[in-house]
Protein backbone atom coordinates (compact mmCIF):
# COMPACT_ATOMS: atom_id res chain seq x y z
CA UNK A 1 0.00 0.00 0.00
CA UNK A 2 0.93 3.62 -0.91
CA UNK A 3 1.72 5.88 2.49
CA UNK A 4 -1.81 7.22 1.57
CA UNK A 5 -3.34 4.23 1.26
CA UNK A 6 -1.77 2.97 4.84
CA UNK A 7 -3.05 6.01 6.57
CA UNK A 8 -7.10 5.62 5.00
CA UNK A 9 -6.43 1.89 6.39
CA UNK A 10 -5.53 2.64 9.81
CA UNK A 11 -7.91 5.40 9.79
CA UNK A 12 -10.88 3.31 9.45
CA UNK A 13 -9.50 0.85 12.22
CA UNK A 14 -9.22 3.06 14.88
CA UNK A 15 -12.59 4.28 14.07
CA UNK A 16 -13.97 0.60 14.54
CA UNK A 17 -11.27 0.30 17.55
CA UNK A 18 -13.16 3.67 18.62
CA UNK A 19 -16.85 3.22 17.93
CA UNK A 20 -15.95 -0.37 20.19
CA UNK A 21 -13.93 1.87 22.94
CA UNK A 22 -17.37 4.44 23.18
CA UNK A 23 -19.79 1.27 23.70
CA UNK A 24 -17.67 -0.30 26.31
CA UNK A 25 -17.12 3.00 28.43
CA UNK A 26 -20.75 3.88 28.10
CA UNK A 27 -21.69 0.04 29.54
CA UNK A 28 -19.38 1.10 32.03
CA UNK A 29 -20.74 3.98 33.16
CA UNK A 30 -17.53 6.15 31.89
CA UNK A 31 -18.34 9.00 30.14
CA UNK A 32 -16.61 9.94 27.06
CA UNK A 33 -16.43 12.30 24.03
CA UNK A 34 -15.23 11.81 20.61
CA UNK A 35 -13.66 14.49 18.59
CA UNK A 36 -12.50 14.53 14.94
CA UNK A 37 -11.46 18.27 13.17
CA UNK A 38 -8.55 18.65 14.70
CA UNK A 39 -4.67 19.56 13.29
CA UNK A 40 -2.92 16.31 13.67
CA UNK A 41 0.66 17.79 12.56
CA UNK A 42 -0.32 20.75 15.54
CA UNK A 43 -1.88 17.67 18.21
CA UNK A 44 1.27 15.44 16.93
CA UNK A 45 4.16 18.61 17.68
CA UNK A 46 1.99 19.95 21.02
CA UNK A 47 2.34 16.08 22.60
CA UNK A 48 5.92 15.35 20.75
CA UNK A 49 4.02 12.08 18.83
CA UNK A 50 6.77 10.60 16.82
CA UNK A 51 6.10 9.94 12.90
CA UNK A 52 5.06 7.93 11.58
CA UNK A 53 1.70 7.78 14.18
CA UNK A 54 -0.64 10.01 12.76
CA UNK A 55 -3.74 10.94 15.32
CA UNK A 56 -7.23 11.00 13.58
CA UNK A 57 -9.32 10.99 16.74
CA UNK A 58 -9.30 12.38 19.95
CA UNK A 59 -11.49 11.00 22.95
CA UNK A 60 -11.70 12.06 26.92
CA UNK A 61 -12.78 9.43 28.90
CA UNK A 62 -13.84 10.54 32.71
CA UNK A 63 -16.97 10.93 34.14
CA UNK A 64 -19.44 14.00 33.33
CA UNK A 65 -19.07 16.94 36.00
CA UNK A 66 -22.30 18.66 34.02
CA UNK A 67 -25.62 17.04 33.74
CA UNK A 68 -26.20 15.67 30.39
CA UNK A 69 -28.60 17.52 28.24
CA UNK A 70 -32.09 16.20 26.96
CA UNK A 71 -31.37 13.94 23.94
CA UNK A 72 -33.14 15.47 20.88
CA UNK A 73 -33.00 11.93 18.79
CA UNK A 74 -35.74 11.23 15.82
CA UNK A 75 -38.27 8.36 16.96
CA UNK A 76 -37.42 4.91 15.65
CA UNK A 77 -40.77 5.17 13.84
CA UNK A 78 -38.75 8.08 11.38
CA UNK A 79 -35.57 6.25 10.77
CA UNK A 80 -36.28 2.41 10.49
CA UNK A 81 -38.59 1.37 7.43
C1 LIG B 1 -14.35 19.80 19.92
C2 LIG B 1 -15.32 18.68 19.56
C3 LIG B 1 -15.12 17.97 18.39
C4 LIG B 1 -16.00 16.94 18.05
N1 LIG B 1 -15.79 16.23 16.91
C5 LIG B 1 -16.64 15.24 16.57
C6 LIG B 1 -16.43 14.49 15.38
O1 LIG B 1 -15.47 14.72 14.64
N2 LIG B 1 -17.32 13.52 15.07
C7 LIG B 1 -18.40 13.23 15.88
O2 LIG B 1 -19.18 12.33 15.54
N3 LIG B 1 -18.61 13.93 17.00
C8 LIG B 1 -17.76 14.91 17.37
N4 LIG B 1 -17.97 15.63 18.51
C9 LIG B 1 -19.24 15.34 19.23
C10 LIG B 1 -19.07 14.75 20.61
O3 LIG B 1 -18.05 13.84 20.76
C11 LIG B 1 -20.39 14.11 21.08
O4 LIG B 1 -20.65 12.94 20.37
C12 LIG B 1 -21.50 15.09 20.91
O5 LIG B 1 -21.24 16.22 21.70
C13 LIG B 1 -22.85 14.45 21.27
O6 LIG B 1 -22.87 14.11 22.59
P1 LIG B 1 -24.03 13.14 23.12
O7 LIG B 1 -23.77 11.79 22.49
O8 LIG B 1 -23.82 13.12 24.60
O9 LIG B 1 -25.31 13.74 22.70
C14 LIG B 1 -17.10 16.65 18.88
C15 LIG B 1 -17.29 17.38 20.06
C16 LIG B 1 -16.41 18.36 20.40
C17 LIG B 1 -16.63 19.12 21.70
Amino acid sequence: MSPEQKLAWSTAQTYLALGNALHGATSLGIDSCPMGGFDPAEFSRILTIPKPLVPVMLCPLGYAADTPMPKIRFSKEDIVF
